[in-house]
Formats: structure tokens, C-alpha cells, sequence
């Protein structure tokens, strides 16, 4: 295979009606007038479906529910919708509009890296009805700044990326703050539609990924993080990737072997750790009888055997993958199992190609309150037939959270930056929680390995032996 000249996503914005470079067709609209107005419904619609998202979030408990701290590893969800507020604020009125500070004396309260989770609570937050009037009036004069916006001459900016930057934020807040609904104790609140039921998947466990370059990471994708940025070359040795997730029913082999009382599959952290912390089945999971059961927003289910398993930590992923003779992919084998096309030796923006995720290709957006079972949405495979590498589950790789090369802050170092190093390790392709706007083959997400509330699972790998 020869090396990859082309980040698909560098060849113009891929972003489904966005003209690029051009007059727009029989109008005579300048191409830039049209980009603006296609741009500025983007970011319109972007920013109007994180807000219904985080109203359903935040209206669907009472006054005490929301000041409450629901866990230690949390924010109270008003401190949420009112940090969502203020970056809004920030970056959208004072960084673009050059406006003055609405309430300066809160931008300290609602700086995460000010007070850690634990303390939010016991901070003078905004009580609930003003967290709402703030947020609705910072979104207020972001829709009046809209109007008039100039998407050239600034690096904030261009092609919306702050637009996006804030879109995407938002529904990270609202992925939290989901999370957090799922660690909260009481009777269910929210409900959504199951995923199509589908029967079990039969197709081969696992596929091959040739070796050779590919193009990693993008330069293109406009609304893309720093931490994603610059798209370079990466060579992999040919490996051998789960088809689908791991399921419960697989996971379940695991602690039925005996799993969590064998050292010599966990790392001698991971093995410390649950040791310490009596772990013996997943976040959420206990046993009644001769079954597994589950709480999940307020109700209990028998655990569903075709579902990829959720709320492990790396150490568990770690574990698993040991015990069944594999490894957990590097973050770059599962970014060339999701985006690399044999067939051209391109790097496409998603598994499926480049067009934007449909309901079709991925169980993203919390559109269901669960993954879909393990062999759904043949339309969102790989050229290879890799599938769900999109959606459903958050996917822990081997890999700790560094910087690409050639990688440059951007707009802010609290981002990334101060995260990269060997204490975080890299999940990857999404969750049924995750939005849309804030899922792309090349989005990186981290955390703490012995981390389990996030809607995290993962599939394993082996090399090629060669
Ligand atoms: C990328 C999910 C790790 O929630 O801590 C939100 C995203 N950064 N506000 C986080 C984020 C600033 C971040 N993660
Ligand atoms: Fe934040």
C-alpha cells in the first residue's frame, strides 16, 4: 500500500451543504454570502439541539435533584447548565462579540479547573431558575450576534469552528449530565425508544487490517479539536479487530471463569485496584440468584446478553481482553479500522465514508438510553466490515492521551494539552450518548483508567503473526 497523499477531509470542507470556493449554482449569490448563510444554519442548528437536549436533561428532575450532588465523581447538574451558560458566554459574546462580562463575579464558579467536582456543591452557585434566565440569556445575544456573523478574517471563526467548539461542548455537558441521571438513585425519569431488537451476530469475530500507512488523525474537518489536529502518517503492523464490541454475554464468560479472582490477567494496577475496591462485575451489575441483573435509569433489567457491556474501566477492558488471548487496539488501529479504505488508501471522515451520521449508520444522540446489540447497523460497517465503531459504547484502546506531532493548542490549553501524558488512556468512536456534532473517526476522548460511570466498553485486537 502506498502512503496516503490525501486526508479525504482536506480535499475542501466535506460538511453536506457547505459550498466551498465557488458561485452557488443559478443564484448568483457570491460563494461566500451562501457559505455564511450555510454556516450560520449550521451552527444555529448545532446550538438549538444541544439546548433541547440539556432542557430535557435539566427539566426532567425537580429543584433538590438538580442542586443535589447525585456522586463525588459529579457536578450538581445545575452547576452543568450553568457552566454550559458561561463558556457560551465566554467565547461566543466576549471572545467573538467583544462583550462586556454579564456577571463577572460567577466566571470562578463555573471554571472547572478553579473547584474540582467534589467541591461544586458547597459553592454559592446560581440556584436553578437563574442558571436557566442566565444560559437562555447568553443564548438570547448569541442568536442576535449570529445574525450578523462574519465567518472569515478570524481564526475563531472561520468556517464556525467557535460555533461548533460551543455546540460540541454543550453536548459533552449534556453526555455528563447523563451520565450523572444514570448514577442517580430514584425512580426513572427519562425514556426513550429500545434499539431494534437483532438476532445474534454470525458473521466472522474478527477481521483483518492490512498493515501499512495510513492517514491519521485531520487538518481539514473544520469544526475538529486541536487534539485531532494535524492529520500525519502512521505506520501499522497488520492486526486482527474484533468485529463488534464485547458483549455482556462475553464479559459474563469472563467472571463466571473466575475472571476477577485470577491475578495473572489484570495489570498489577488494575489488579491492586480491584482488590482494593472489591470490584467483581461492571459498574451498576449485581448478581440475584443464578442471574445478572443491572440498574439503568431507574429501573432493573436482566442483563442483555447481545448488548456491547457498558461502565468498565480500562483495567477491566484490560483484564478481559488477556483472558480471551487478545490486547486492547492501539488508538491508532482503531482509528485505521474505522476511517482507513483499503480500495484507495484514503481516510474517510467515518467508517461508512464521509457523509454525516444518520440514524442509519450509528446509535448516537441519545436517540435510545442504551447501546444497540452487537452486529447492528450494517450501514455504519468499514470497507473492511468492521462495525458500531460509531456510537453505542465509548471504546477504551491501549493508548495514553499524547499530543500528534506538530500539535498546537487550540483556542485554549484546558482543552487537551494539560491532559495529555501517561495518567489518562484514550477512548474512541462514541457512545449512544454522544451527539452527532461531537462524534468524528478522528474525536478523542480520555479519562482515568479505573473510570466506569462514562458509557464506556471496548473491542479487542491481536497481531497479525507474521
Ligand atoms: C473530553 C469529555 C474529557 O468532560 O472532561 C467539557 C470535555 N472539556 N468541558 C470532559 C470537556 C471541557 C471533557 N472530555
Ligand atoms: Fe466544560
Amino acid at each position: 500500500m502506498s502512503a496516503p497523499e490525501t486526508d479525504t477531509t482536506d480535499a475542501g470542507t466535506t460538511t453536506p451543504g457547505v459550498a466551498v470556493g465557488t458561485t452557488t449554482a443559478g443564484t448568483g449569490v457570491p460563494a461566500a454570502e451562501a457559505d455564511a448563510d450555510a454556516l450560520r444554519e449550521r451552527a444555529l442548528a448545532s446550538l438549538t439541539t444541544a439546548r433541547a437536549r440539556t432542557t430535557l436533561l435539566t427539566d426532567s428532575v425537580d429543584e433538590p435533584d438538580l442542586v443535589a450532588q447525585h456522586s463525588p465523581l459529579m457536578s450538581p447538574l445545575v452547576w452543568d447548565l450553568a457552566h454550559i451558560g458561561n463558556q457560551e458566554e465566554l467565547w461566543l459574546l466576549r471572545a467573538v462579540g467583544g462583550r462586556e462580562a454579564m456577571r463577572p463575579e460567577i466566571d470562578t464558579l463555573y471554571d472547572a479547573f478553579e473547584h474540582p467536582r467534589s467541591e461544586r456543591p458547597s459553592l454559592p452557585l446560581l440556584p436553578p431558575a437563574e442558571a436557566r434566565r442566565y444560559a437562555a440569556e447568553v443564548r438570547g445575544r448569541v442568536m442576535d450576534l449570529l445574525e450578523g456573523a462574519d465567518f472569515h478574517g478570524t481564526r475563531l471563526t472561520e468556517a464556525g469552528f467557535v460555533f461548533g467548539m460551543i455546540a460540541q461542548h454543550e453536548q459533552q455537558h449534556d453526555e455528563t449530565m447523563l451520565i450523572t441521571h444514570q448514577l442517580r438513585k430514584g425512580p426513572a425519569v427519562l425514556a426513550a425508544p429500545d434499539p431494534e431488537p437483532a438476532p445474534p451476530f454470525t458473521g466472522p469475530a474478527e477481521v483483518l487490517v492490512p498493515g501499512g500507512p495510513f492517514l491519521m488523525g485531520t487538518s481539514g474537518e473544520p469544526w475538529a479539536l486541536d487534539n485531532e489536529r494535524p492529520a500525519h502518517p502512521r505506520e501499522v503492523a497488520p492486526f486482527w479487530i474484533d468485529t463488534t464490541p464485547v458483549t455482556n454475554g462475553a464479559y459474563q464468560a469472563f467472571i463466571e471463569d473466575g475472571g476477577y479472582d485470577t491475578e495473572r490477567w489484570w495489570s498489577p494496577r488494575g489488579w491492586a485496584h480491584i482488590r482494593q475496591h472489591s470490584l467483581t462485575a461492571p459498574l451498576y451489575w449485581r448478581r440475584d440468584g443464578g442471574q445478572w441483573l443491572r440498574r439503568r435509569f431507574g429501573t432493573t433489567e436482566a442483563v442483555p446478553a447481545e448488548e456491547p457491556v457498558l461502565h468498565v474501566c480500562w483495567y477491566e477492558a484490560d483484564a478481559y481482553a488477556r483472558w480471551a488471548g487478545r490486547r486492547l487496539p492501539t488508538e491508532a488501529e482503531w482509528e485505521k479500522a474505522a476511517r482507513f479504505d483499503p480500495a484507495t488508501g484514503r481516510s474517510h471522515r467515518y467508517p461508512w465514508g464521509d457523509a454525516d451520521p444518520g440514524p442509519e449508520h450509528a446509535n448516537l444522540g441519545q436517540r435510545h438510553l442504551r447501546p444497540a446489540p452487537a452486529g447492528s447497523y450494517p450501514a455504519g460497517a468499514s470497507p473492511l466490515g468492521v462495525r458500531q465503531l460509531i456510537g453505542d459504547v465509548w471504546e477504551w484502546t491501549s493508548s495514553d492521551f499524547l499530543p500528534y506531532p506538530g500539535f498546537r493548542a487550540y483556542p485554549y490549553e484546558e482543552y487537551s494539552q494539560v491532559f495529555f501524558g501517561p495518567d489518562h488512556k484514550v477512548l474512541r468512536g462514541g457512545s449512544f450518548a454522544v451527539d452527532p456534532v461531537a462524534c468524528r473517526g478522528t474525536f478523542r476522548n480520555w479519562d482515568y483508567p479505573i473510570r466506569r460511570q462514562i458509557f464506556s466498553g471496548f473491542r479487542t485486537a491481536r497481531s497479525e503473526a507474521v
